[in-house]
């Protein structure tokens, strides 16, 4: 149990990436403030918190709009009594060329993952300081760290949050708060499922682990940078991507070897 009475906030964790960190927190002892735009799926989480014998807390909530997380904040340390944890989780993907890339898209985008993120955790941050403790984890992607295809709003909200991570380690510091990323690869969500399957396929193959990541894969991390354990590292980025960084542009002579070695 490495987050025995412990209190994590999580965002958009009604489905995915999220939702399996919710799970696997409250599976080793933390109460969940769940805070997403989807009711139905964030209350379906919820009641699977509560069957494994933890506080659940559901709170409808655009993290983009800086009134509602100030009320999100709120509620959740009036329901639960405050915020060990904060998981910067919510998210959206939409694909467009670089020169069909609409105003709406572009704002909407960097509204969500990056100036939310920064809300939450300014929020966030101000109840951790007040007891010297605090983990806050924000869910970045390999996209903030190479330049993805078709996804410039996507790729630079990403790196936005990397910087934010980093700048608010450091500020944060002297208040007993860790500020940490995870830059998942591709990870098997709703969010990916907007790819044609061929190509989800192929991208899979590319990577020196050749599959794609699965939910868990992301909560363990999450869970090690948000645990007591974790306590000497803060700015960092945590790569969980099967190898896809490591292996840079060598992506695609992994992927014609194993094209070859088929062949054989
Ligand atoms: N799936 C991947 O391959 C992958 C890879 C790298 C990074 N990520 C990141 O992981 C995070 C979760 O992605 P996922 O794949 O689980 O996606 P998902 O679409 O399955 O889930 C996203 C959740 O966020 C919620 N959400 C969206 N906009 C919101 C908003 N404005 N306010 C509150 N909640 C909102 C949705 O309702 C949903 O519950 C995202 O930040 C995403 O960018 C995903």
């Amino acid at each position: 149990m490495q987050l025995q009475n412990q209190t994590a906030l999580v965002t958009g964790a009604g489905q995915g990436i999220g939702r399996a960190i919710a799970l696997r927190f409250a599976a080793e002892g933390a109460d969940i403030a769940i805070a997403d735009l989807n009711m139905d799926t964030a209350q379906a989480t919820a009641e699977d918190i509560r069957q494994r014998g933890r506080r659940a807390f559901v709170h409808h909530t655009d993290v983009s709009d800086y009134d509602q997380v100030q009320a999100l904040v709120a509620a959740t340390v009036e329901a639960l009594g405050k915020i060990d944890i904060l998981v910067n989780n919510a998210g959206i993907g939409k694909g467009q060329r670089f020169l069909e890339v609409s105003k709406e898209n572009w704002q909407r985008h960097i509204n969500i993952h990056l100036s939310g993120s920064f809300y939450c955790a300014q929020a966030a941050a101000r109840e951790m300081a007040k007891q010297e403790y605090g983990r806050i984890v924000n869910i970045a992607s390999v996209a903030g760290l190479m330049g993805p295809i078709n996804l410039a709003p996507y790729g630079a909200a990403k790196a936005g949050i990397i910087g934010l991570t980093r700048s608010a380690a450091l500020d944060l510091a002297d208040s007993g708060i860790t500020v940490n990323a995870i830059a998942p690869g591709p990870i098997e969500t709703e969010l990916l499922k907007t790819w044609p399957p061929q190509a989800l396929r192929e991208r899979a193959q590319h990577m020196p682990i050749a599959r794609l990541g699965q939910v868990e894969e992301i909560a363990h991390a999450a869970l090690f940078l948000a645990s007591p354990d974790s306590s000497f590292i803060t700015g960092t980025v945590l790569v969980v991507d099967g190898g896809g960084v490591a292996a840079g542009s060598y992506m695609v002579e992994k992927y014609r070897q194993r094209k070859q070695h088929d062949k054989e």
